[in-house]
């Protein structure tokens, strides 16, 4: 018993603690949870669904909302404030797209959120439409590692747009 109270304390205190560092609370993100009810009426720009080796092996579209259309069709980045890049993610099921699995969202925030990392915010929403990461690049932050490996698209703005129509020049994580 008392080892499972210490255990919820640690938790809540880690809670705190992220709360006081300004970072975001998980479960609360209210650009991403509407992205992931908004995002099928957006511009999708693949059509054959990519195999993402980089998202659990999971079989990924990609749709960009108006903001970020110019931008991603066009290869003039940086994007604007309020670019939205969302990708849907289905399980391997035999080499087919299988039930839903995250959608992996990146959204542009303003100048200063996190200048290193091109000003980004990275969030994932769970099929249940929760969002279950979300956060900048910073470290520490829970979705520093998402910048971490998009840092090699920088060239793109930190975007790789592999297997969509996004006109993008190759990254080290280009397909060969
Ligand atoms: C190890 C490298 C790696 C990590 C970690 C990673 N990504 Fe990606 N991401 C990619 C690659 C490569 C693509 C291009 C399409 C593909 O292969 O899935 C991509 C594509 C995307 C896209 C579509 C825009 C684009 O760049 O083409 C979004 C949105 C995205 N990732 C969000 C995320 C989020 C959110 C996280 C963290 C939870 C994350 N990614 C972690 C490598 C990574």
């Amino acid at each position: 018993m008392v080892p499972r109270l210490l255990i919820a304390l640690a938790v809540a205190g880690v809670l705190t603690a992220c709360a006081d560092a300004a970072q975001p609370v998980p479960g609360q993100d209210p650009v991403a949870t509407a992205t992931a009810k908004q995002y099928r009426t957006w511009r999708k720009v693949n059509d054959a669904p990519v195999l993402s080796a980089t998202h659990g092996n999971r079989h990924v579209f990609t749709f960009v909302n108006r903001k970020a259309e110019v931008a991603a069709l066009s290869g003039t980045f940086p994007f604007p404030v309020g670019a939205i890049l969302a990708k849907e993610s289905f399980e391997d099921q035999g080499g087919r797209p299988g039930a839903k699995g995250p959608l992996f969202v990146m959204e542009k925030r303003a100048k200063g959120y996190d200048a290193a990392h091109g000003d980004w915010h990275y969030a994932v929403v769970a099929p249940d439409g929760t969002a279950a990461l979300a956060g900048n690049g910073k470290d520490g932050s829970p979705t520093a590692f998402c910048a971490a490996c998009h840092s090699m698209a920088k060239i793109n703005d930190y975007v790789f747009g592999n297997g969509t129509r996004m006109k993008v020049k190759a990254t080290p994580l280009s397909p060969k």
